[in-house]
């Protein structure tokens, strides 16, 4: 009896190891997309916002945008959870602000909600973050 409880609970404690396991691997194979969005007051012809953003070993290079325009990238998050997008966001009306896109340790979960996206708009009072396209917060105002 005595030996027949002890494997029901290994048996148990490997199960529970194997969920916790391909969870996280599950974690890991999330592409996530990163959208960041041009919402900025209407100018014809002009790009309005200059967005560069990088990590530790992706440099995605400047960008030129024009308003309406939809910058996309995907990430994924490595094996120590430390990946990290960040860019800098320069309105050519004289504005310019750091912001972190993306960030693994506050992003993981949150940015799981609406198709693994985490989606940015610049607008004339900041840079605001939703992840439901909804509901939108200015996280960075400028
Ligand atoms: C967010 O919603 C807008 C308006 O409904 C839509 O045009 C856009 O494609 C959506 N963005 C994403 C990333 O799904």
């Amino acid at each position: 009896m005595a030996g027949l409880r002890k494997s029901i609970l290994a048996m148990l404690a490997i199960s529970l190891l194997a969920i916790a396991v391909s969870q996280e691997i599950d974690m890991l194979l999330i592409n996530y997309h990163i959208h960041i969005t041009n919402n900025l007051p209407l100018e014809n012809n002009v790009p309005t916002l200059l967005l560069h953003c990088r990590s530790k070993d992706d440099d995605l290079g400047e960008r030129a945008m024009y308003v309406g325009d939809d910058y996309k990238w995907d990430a994924k998050i490595n094996v120590r959870h430390t990946t990290l997008f960040s860019c800098n966001a320069q309105w050519t009306k004289g504005k310019q602000r750091h912001f972190d896109a993306f960030t693994a340790s506050r992003d993981e979960e949150r940015c799981q909600k609406y198709h693994n996206s985490c989606l940015w708009s610049v607008r004339s009072d900041g840079i605001y973050f939703s992840n439901d396209n909804s509901t939108w917060n200015n996280a960075y105002p400028w």
